[in-house]
């Protein structure tokens, strides 16, 4: 299938999609990734008021359209099923991605901005396995891996404050837009994650 997963940063997205690509035969595309992966990227030439991607992530900004679209139309047309987190995120990303790809089903994972916060202050990733974590509500078992988790760079308190303020902006109303064509299926994101994973899998049982 080629599934859409919305949410606020902290939501879920990537959580949730590592049960997603466990259990169905789909990629995981994420620009989030792929942004992290070429922070230093030069940009320069495309007139961008920052030279690299990673000086607006650390902001907690939107990286320049044409940067993000480029990447997502090269991935997906790579991709037979796949997951697309972290994209679209404005409306002109959402028109984009219209003529990319069709899509089987949009989830979007509702989360209340006191989680959002609790999570992303919380979050810790494994360098090694990229695994996600949380030092309460997910703690790894090996003290290994509890030594090695690093906090992801935007995730201080101002960038948090600011990415949350970026989803108000641009990304609600690409929410309303999947909305209006009575596409989006709403879960219930603040859930333990089990049950969260519970009701997305048959979502996307349904959908397909
Ligand atoms: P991106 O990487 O997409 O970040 P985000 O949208 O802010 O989302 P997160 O990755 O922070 O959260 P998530 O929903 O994946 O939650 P997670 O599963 O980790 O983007 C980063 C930056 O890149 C952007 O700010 C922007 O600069 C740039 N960018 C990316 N895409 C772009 C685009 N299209 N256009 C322009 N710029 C773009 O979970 C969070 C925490 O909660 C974890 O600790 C987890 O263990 C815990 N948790 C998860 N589920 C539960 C649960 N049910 N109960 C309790 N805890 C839970
Ligand atoms: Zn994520």
């Amino acid at each position: 299938p080629r599934i859409l997963i919305l949410g606020a940063p902290g939501a879920g997205k990537g959580t949730q999609s590592a049960n997603i690509t466990e259990e169905f035969d789909v990629e995981h595309v994420t620009t989030g990734d792929a942004l992290r992966s070429n922070k230093e990227m030069d940009i320069s030439d495309l007139d961008t008021e920052y030279d690299t991607p990673g000086e607006y992530m650390d902001r907690g900004e939107l990286v320049p359209d044409e940067v993000v679209n480029a990447i997502v139309d090269e991935a997906l047309s790579q991709a037979g099923g796949f997951v697309l987190d972290g994209y679209p995120r404005n409306v002109d990303q959402a028109e984009e991605l219209e003529d990319m790809t069709d899509l089987d089903v949009v989830l979007y994972l509702e989360v209340s901005d006191e989680e959002l916060i609790n999570r992303l202050t919380g979050r810790r990733l494994d360098p090694e396995t990229g695994d996600i974590y949380h030092l309460e509500y997910n703690p790894p078992e090996d003290p290994e891996v509890e030594e090695r988790l690093v906090q992801r760079d935007d995730d201080t308190e101002e960038t948090v404050k600011e990415r949350l303020r970026v989803f108000e902006e641009n990304t609600q109303p690409v929410i309303e837009f999947y909305d209006d064509r009575g596409v989006l299926e709403r879960v219930d994101g603040e859930q333990a994650p089990a049950d969260v994973w519970e009701d997305v899998k048959e979502t996307i049982e349904e959908a397909a």
